[in-house]
């Protein structure tokens, strides 16, 4: 009941501005998000690749409804990925995009978007690194998957996230597990209705079971990009069942959550990858991130409270 208030409130611009503007804590700002700057984003990557982790990062920003926006996005996008190229951080870090930051969400706005994306994985590829595009609400995830076929005939290393609380993402598992592919399965953060998505946390768990057996048995490169410990566990186990070695899939964690955890998978030779957000955008995801975890809002509605 919590999460899908807070869900919804993620989407509010009432609520937006009233959190913006409370003297909000930035302490929890800065727990998931490494900054407001590109340079933040790079020594946030710096101090990951220092312990043996990788990164995708975020420029945030969402649902952009002005195509200057959307190209502002864009030019943000190259600008990271040219400073990662020159701190020598290109093969440690790649990045996440969302097609609805880059005009998406605009009235015909794939082909902005995938215009956008194109420029955008070009440059990817001249600094020696990947893209991969982030999935949003269940009403996009056709146009997503439609952008990453387009962008895959002449970028086949681009890789898209598909969430284990859609119904459809078991047969979207089958069709992107061949050799080439790279999926990022996670849970899933948006809120959906009960014919598109699993309405209990049950039912979500054992969907991102049956995801990541297909994904593990298949000829791609699954990311697994979880916190929960069981999901860990088992596609470790998964992993061996189909011989797999390490650096044939990835495990995936966003930044500031379970760091201990992160620190002691790469310790055992596994490829870990952090997902770096940064930017002033960050209300979309941190209300998501607060709909995860009950503690989370405890501790940020103390801090609005100023105690
Ligand atoms: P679950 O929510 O069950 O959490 C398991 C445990 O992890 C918790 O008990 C807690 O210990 C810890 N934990 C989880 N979230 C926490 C938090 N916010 N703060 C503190 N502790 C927390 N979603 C999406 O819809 N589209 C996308 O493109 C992406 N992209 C993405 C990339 C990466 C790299 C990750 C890791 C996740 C995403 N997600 C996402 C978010 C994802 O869908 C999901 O909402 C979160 O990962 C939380 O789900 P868990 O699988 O971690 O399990």
């Amino acid at each position: 009941m919590l999460r899908q208030v807070l869900l919804s409130a993620s989407r509010s611009t009432k609520v937006k501005n009233l959190v913006e503007t409370a003297p909000v804590t930035s302490a929890l700002v800065r727990r998931f998000v490494a900054g407001d700057h590109a340079f933040d984003a790079v020594r946030a990557t710096e101090h990951l690749a220092a312990q043996g982790l990788y990164a995708t990062v975020d420029h945030l920003g969402e649902d952009t409804l002005d195509p200057a926006h959307a190209e502002a996005a864009c030019v943000a996008c190259l600008m990271l990925l040219s400073r990662l190229r020159d701190a020598g951080l290109a093969r440690n870090a790649e990045v996440s995009v969302k097609l609805s930051a880059l005009g998406g969400a605009l009235p015909g706005g794939a082909a902005l978007a995938l215009r956008h994306a194109r420029n955008i994985c070009a440059a990817a590829e001249k600094a020696g690194t990947t893209v991969t595009l982030d999935m949003e609400d269940h009403t996009t995830t056709d146009a997503t998957l439609e952008t990453l076929r387009a962008l895959r005939a002449d970028y086949p290393w681009v890789g898209a996230v598909l969430q284990a609380s859609l119904r459809r993402t078991e047969a979207d598992c089958r069709d992107l597990a061949g050799e080439g592919s790279r999926v990022r399965l996670c849970k899933g953060a948006y809120r959906a209705p009960g014919f598109a998505a699993f309405t209990t946390r049950a039912d979500v768990d054992l969907s991102y079971v049956r995801c990541l057996k297909i994904l593990m048995a298949g000829a791609g490169y699954p990311m697994v990009a979880t916190h929960d410990p069981r999901l860990v566990e088992l596609a470790g186990m998964l992993a061996a069942r189909n011989r797999r070695a390490p650096g044939s899939y990835e495990y995936q964690m966003l930044y500031g959550v379970r760091p201990a955890e992160q620190a002691r998978l790469a310790a055992r030779g596994e490829r870990v990858r952090i997902y770096v957000p940064y930017g002033d955008q960050w209300y979309g995801y941190l209300v998501r991130r607060l709909a995860e975890r009950p503690a989370n809002l405890a501790f940020f509605l103390r801090s609005v409270a100023g105690r």
